[in-house]
């Protein structure tokens, strides 16, 4: 049986093509499998796993707790809200704790970038980053390529523009790391302020006007802006950024070719996406959603297997 070079799923930098291919072939099989009337494997019937969410999330945490079910693993959810984080203790405390009601994999969403990272030097359970701050996302990446490959075919040689808030996005960084892994061209596209400085390092092509973007590219990627991590102005108002950046359907029926439109969520309807955009044939924003269960039964699944 083929495995993954790693044990645990902290960021699209550290693993290999080979990974993501692997990672993609076994959810091509779970996706099948969802496809049944009967949508559950006895696969991690003896794993159990925690969601260890610091943060808030819809997706990613309904989309890893359903695939855990899926699989027949048991599962445990914690919120650091309205638990006894309040009270001082520490992430390692917490999770060494949840560890000794015997729990075997660990899905960890963190505010604060390098969480996971820190915590796989210090257990043995297996973990898999679920968002760490700005700086990694890896499954949410893999669905996005492996959602791009299905509605195109592949992703080698395609051309994808990430557009918006690159600078406080995980999703961005992943993407462009498992794009470039899988061979596609990577554009980022957005306000100056909300580019990175290092950006250009990381082989991506940048451009200021979006319409030059979409004209580029086969498949846009469009990304929220993140109120929530933004410590000053970036850009003068919302209405200002939807005015050079926010992307309606008419824009996309102009163009002379058929692009793919993508966003992982949440969206700011009517700021960087209108609702017509969002919810026209373009779109594959839930194709991505209904991917992620599989993606993430795969990563699940493959990582288990190296305990
Ligand atoms: N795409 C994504 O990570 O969404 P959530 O924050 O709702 O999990």
């Amino acid at each position: 049986m083929q495995e993954l070079s790693v044990r645990h799923l902290l960021g699209i930098k550290d693993i290999t093509a080979e990974d993501i291919q692997l990672i993609f072939e076994t959810a091509d099989n779970f996706k099948d499998v969802l496809n049944r009337p009967i949508k559950k494997v006895p696969s991690l019937r003896d794993i159990t796993i925690a969601n260890v969410f610091f943060e808030n999330s819809t997706r990613t945490r309904l989309s890893f707790e359903l695939a855990e079910k899926r699989l027949s693993a048991d599962v445990i959810n914690f919120s650091s809200s309205g638990s006894s984080v309040k009270k001082g203790e520490t992430l390692l405390d917490t999770v060494n704790n949840i560890l000794a009601m015997k729990v075997d994999m660990i899905v960890m969403r963190h505010s604060s970038p390098g969480a996971p990272h820190f915590l796989s030097r210090h257990i043995d359970a297996n973990i898999v980053n679920a968002g760490d701050g700005t700086h990694e996302h890896p499954t949410q990446a893999l669905l996005d390529s492996f959602s791009i490959r299905e509605k195109l075919g592949e992703v080698a040689g395609k051309k994808v523009v990430i557009i918006g808030d690159i600078l406080h996005s995980r999703v961005a960084l992943s993407n462009i790391f498992a794009l470039q892994k899988l061979g596609a061209e990577v554009m980022v596209c957005g306000p100056v302020t909300l580019l990175p400085k290092y950006i250009k390092e990381l082989g991506v092509k940048v451009e200021f006007d979006v319409r030059k973007a979409l004209a580029w590219c086969d498949v846009a990627n469009v990304l929220r802006i993140q109120l929530e991590r933004q410590q000053m102005k970036y850009f003068p108002s919302l209405r200002e950024y939807t005015l050079y950046y926010g992307i309606d359907k008419k824009m996309l029926d102009s163009l002379d070719k058929e692009i793919v439109l993508m966003h992982p969520g949440p969206i700011n309807r009517g700021v960087e996406l209108s609702s017509d955009a969002a919810d026209s044939h373009h779109s594959i924003i839930l194709n991505q959603v209904e991917n992620g269960v599989a993606i993430r039964m795969a990563v699940l699944y493959l990582l288990a297997s190296k305990q």
